[in-house]
């Protein structure tokens, strides 16, 4: 008798879900009533491809931009997909002007798409203005540990540039500000990563010349010279910091 009732409980719910997940089948592929760009007369296929296609270049599930617990991919409500629609007419306004343009000089000048400009991600940020924008208000452990995981996620995926620049322009920012404890904590870790990047190297001596530090500004300079002896910038800034200049 007990096994009954649990059968007959599991039966329900399956039935349910099954029942649930039809009707949301159903009203995915319900006849679109609000389209503004794509032809009204789309096939039900290929409105899911140009929908797919979203969802990759972006990075994102299609609830990013509909209602889809509510099953109501018609409403304008959220303003990612009122902004996603400004993006399409964007994109074919550049590829039937600009680029068409292009193709007549150069015939295989390719089209833009979404993931040309998105990469797999929603925002299009530069790393070192990512990580400027949460440690003014995070701060800078909060902002490297910030680095640690968007290298874990987005590293070789194109979305920010992991090479040496990123960290020494957000070093730079910092130096800017006269937050030179901070700026020397970004550039130690880029030397943790590359060690022999020379630019990181002359970003250190830089920054302790902006403090006043000469003494540790050559010892750094010295560092790039060991390695790459014809170092332009390093050499250049030596020869003004002896000459008191
Ligand atoms: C980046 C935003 C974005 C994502 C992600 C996205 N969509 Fe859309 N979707 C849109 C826009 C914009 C429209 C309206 C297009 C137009 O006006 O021509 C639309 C329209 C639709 C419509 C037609 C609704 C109607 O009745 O007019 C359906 C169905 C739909 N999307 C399903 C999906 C599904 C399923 C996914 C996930 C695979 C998805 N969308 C992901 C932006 C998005
Ligand atoms: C020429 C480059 C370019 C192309 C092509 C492009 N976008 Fe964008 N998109 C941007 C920029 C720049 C932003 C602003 C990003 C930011 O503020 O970080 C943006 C923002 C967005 C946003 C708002 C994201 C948010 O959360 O604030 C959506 C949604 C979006 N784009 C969808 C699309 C879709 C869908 C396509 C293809 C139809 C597309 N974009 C094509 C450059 C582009």
């Amino acid at each position: 008798m007990k096994y009954y009732k649990v059968f007959s409980v599991i039966l329900l719910a399956l039935l349910t879900f099954c029942y649930s997940s039809i009707s949301a089948q159903n009203n995915r592929d319900r006849k679109p009533t609000n389209l503004k760009v794509l032809p009204a007369d789309i096939s039900g296929q290929d409105l899911r491809n140009v929908m797919q296609s979203f969802s990759s270049a972006l990075g994102v599930r299609c609830e990013y931009c509909h209602y889809e617990e509510e099953n109501d991919f018609a409403s304008d409500g959220m303003e990612t997909k009122r902004i996603a629609r400004v993006m399409m007419k964007m994109k074919s306004n550049i590829n039937e002007t600009f680029l068409k343009e292009a193709r007549s000089i150069k015939n295989d000048v390719v089209d833009l798409n979404c993931v040309s400009c998105h990469h797999g991600s929603p925002k299009i940020r530069l790393l070192e203005d990512v990580l400027y924008s949460s440690y003014q208000t995070k701060g800078i452990d909060s902002s490297l540990v910030q680095y640690n995981n968007l290298r874990k996620e987005f590293y070789g995926a194109a979305v920010y540039d992991f090479r040496e620049m990123s960290l020494i322009n957000y070093s730079h920012k910092l130096t800017e500000d006269k937050k030179y404890d901070d700026a020397v904590k970004v550039l130690n870790k880029n030397l943790e990563l590359f060690p022999t990047s020379t630019r990181t190297l002359n970003s250190f001596a830089q920054l302790y010349q902006f403090k006043g530090e000469k003494e540790t500004a050559l010892q750094y300079l010295q560092k790039t010279i060991a390695i790459d002896p014809k170092n332009r910038f390093a050499n250049q800034m030596l020869e003004r910091i002896k000459s008191g200049k």
